[in-house]
């Protein structure tokens, strides 16, 4: 034990001892004010199937272009804790961006990207939902400790290990260690109300299991055991030495397949424990021991009855086995180490070509089963080739992705399509039985709502009509956008009975007073106006604001790419006081 004097207890370095443990990194303070930006459709992108091919089919997955930190944001009031799934996989790709820099600050920018875009997708989350997060051996300890501090450090469900290629070709002679795996981090939103699902993985027949039961249809009583390799023998007509030279290095998976078109009747016997079986069985054990070579059975209620032999327990070789990809497979639990789904013809999955980045359709469908059911959401906003709303729509889930590149176009558009059309039939496809339908549909991110004019002030940008302006003021305000077709006034609400009102008229107090007969005394109402005339706080019923101004100080306006590039190193903080003339309310 460790005493410290009084002096040594308040010294500086145990002052810092006892603050809380977390990584820092420059700029760290400093958050991203982020605009909320409403979502444009362009139909002729989105896509739907011609007719519905299941009742179940989904078509309302969102596909969006744009940086994912906005278009995170852009979500954040529709969908902030509904989605089930959130599967990244982020680059760590700067090219030449930071060759100027300390390898420090390339960090640190890293670091802020993905502690912004950790933090909205953490409340996007469903409090039973999980976070999957790809990355590879360079910024696994940093990606950890960032996510650690947002979804707390007990929230961390695994480090799982993925084996993505294997030790040959050029990158074997180089020095050192061949790398042939990365991780996927995976965290429950909140481990006390986590939902996942048990995923059992293809494994070598169990060898213990050697024995057959020869007269399967008789009463259990009289079964007799022999040898499984007798039976295969038995079946094929041949001995054991002529079946080792008709199937060469093929014997194991003949004897596999054998045993799986069998598994009532392979058997293992185990030893059994009495005080771990109940009264019942306990008895039909011992009875077992003084009859020998019969088998005894206790029937369970809503469970498989024990069967015993010998004194000890009979096994059946269908415990062992799992309907994988529609096939009965051996199987056993899924661990942390995912060395089975290496993808032989990845570079050919979902007919586009995306070389080092393309992960393999088996490895989203195993994250999609652990954590979701048909129905559920599932968010990739690092999308690439679009892998993961493949793998979702193909398995009934909904899905949005987010995809800043090109090849949104290129290569997500097109392989999305060929999904609803049910002509791609790479990746998991045939494993899933997927025909074909439901549809997508494909956004942009609106511009700013605010632009600055010739003077240099901020003014409502020129590209939105009356529509996006009304939408993009509820956002902002928190309302729910919903115009009515009767109720000129009506633009969104914030609950049944409080109404926003978004106009770039100049209102005179003759139009305030009709807007505050008509809303009544048991309603109320925002009025968004370019300009008012008349005091504010006339009327009861009303708040009246002016546009631009009463938004002025929300957000980062006119700012539209927040990737990893120079230009987004982190910001000095504001200095005081620069924001005070924003904020000043000027009727
Ligand atoms: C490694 S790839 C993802 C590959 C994907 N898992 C697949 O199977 O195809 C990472 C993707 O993130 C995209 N990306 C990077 N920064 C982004 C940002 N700020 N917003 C949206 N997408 C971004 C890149 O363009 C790239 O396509």
């Amino acid at each position: 034990m460790i005493y410290l004097s009084k002096e040594a207890l308040e010294s500086e370095e145990v002052v810092d001892f006892k603050r809380k443990l977390e990584l820092t990194w420059i700029g760290k303070e400093n958050r991203p004010q982020l605009e909320p930006r409403i979502l444009l459709e362009d139909s002729e992108k989105s896509h739907h199937a011609q007719h519905r091919v299941t009742p179940y089919d989904v078509f309302d997955n969102r596909l969006i272009f744009g940086d994912n930190l906005l278009a995170l944001k852009a979500l954040e009031q529709e969908f902030a804790g509904k989605i089930s799934c959130v599967y990244i996989d982020p680059p760590f790709n700067t090219q030449q961006a930071f060759e100027h820099y300390d390898d420090g600050v390339e960090h640190s920018v890293w670091l802020a990207l993905m502690r912004d875009r950790l933090e909205i997708l953490h409340r996007l989350l469903h409090p039973t939902g999980s976070l999957f997060v790809q990355i590879d051996d360079t910024e696994l300890a940093y990606l950890i400790a960032v996510a650690d501090e947002i979804f707390g450090r007990k929230n961390r469900v695994s480090v799982i290990t993925f084996k993505q290629s294997s030790a040959s070709g050029p990158k074997s002679v180089n020095p050192g260690l061949v790398t042939t795996s990365n991780f996927i981090v995976y965290y429950a939103k909140n481990k006390d109300v986590w939902k996942s699902y048990k995923v059992f993985v293809p494994t070598a027949r169990d060898d213990r299991y050697s024995k057959y039961i020869e007269n399967f249809d008789a009463p259990f009583t009289e079964w007799r055991l022999i040898n499984l390799k007798e039976a295969f023998c038995t079946f094929h007509q041949a001995t054991w030495k002529d079946l080792k030279q008709r199937f060469t290095d093929r014997l194991e998976n003949k004897l596999e397949e054998f045993v799986l078109s069998n598994p009532d009747r392979v058997v293992r016997t185990a030893r059994v424990a009495p005080r771990d079986v109940n009264a019942e069985a306990r008895d039909a054990l011992s009875a077992s021991l003084q009859d020998s070579d019969t088998v005894f059975r206790t029937e369970r209620v809503g469970k498989e009855s024990y069967y015993f032999l010998n004194g000890e327990q009979l096994l059946f070789y269908r415990s062992k086995t799992r309907l994988i990809n529609t096939k009965l497979t051996t199987a056993s639990a899924a661990t942390n180490l995912w060395d089975d789904v290496l993808s032989n013809n990845l570079h050919n999955e979902g007919g586009v070509a995306f070389p080092n980045g393309k992960k393999p359709e088996f490895l989203l469908k195993r994250i999609i089963e652990l954590s979701t059911e048909p129905g559920d959401i599932i968010l990739d906003s690092f999308a690439g080739s679009g892998t993961t709303g493949a793998v979702g729509h193909k398995m009934g889930r909904r899905w949005i992705m987010v995809e800043l590149g090109e090849h949104c176009h290129t290569h997500i558009l097109p392989r999305l399509r060929r999904v609803v059309d049910g002509t791609d039939f790479s990746g998991i496809t045939g494993a899933v039985g997927w025909k074909g339908g439901g549809g997508f549909r494909y956004y942009l991110l609106a511009p700013s709502l605010l632009e600055k004019d010739k003077w240099g002030n901020w003014v409502i940008s020129k590209q939105y009509n009356s529509a996006m302006l009304a939408e993009a003021l509820c956002k902002l305000e928190g309302f729910v956008y919903a115009p009515s077709d009767t109720i000129y006034w009506q633009h969104g609400h914030s609950t049944e009975r409080d109404f926003v009102y978004v106009t770039t008229q100049n209102l005179s107090p003759d139009q305030l007073q009709q807007l505050s007969d008509e809303v009544g005394s048991d309603r109320s109402l925002l009025v968004l106006c370019t300009a008012f005339r008349g005091k504010a706080d006339r009327w009861a019923n009303l708040t009246v604001k002016k546009i631009p101004r009463a938004v002025l100080s929300r957000c980062e306006w006119g700012h539209d790419d927040y990737s990893l590039s120079v230009e987004n190193l982190p910001k000095a903080p504001a200095k005081p006081g620069q924001q005070s003339l924003f904020e000043e309310e000027v009727d």
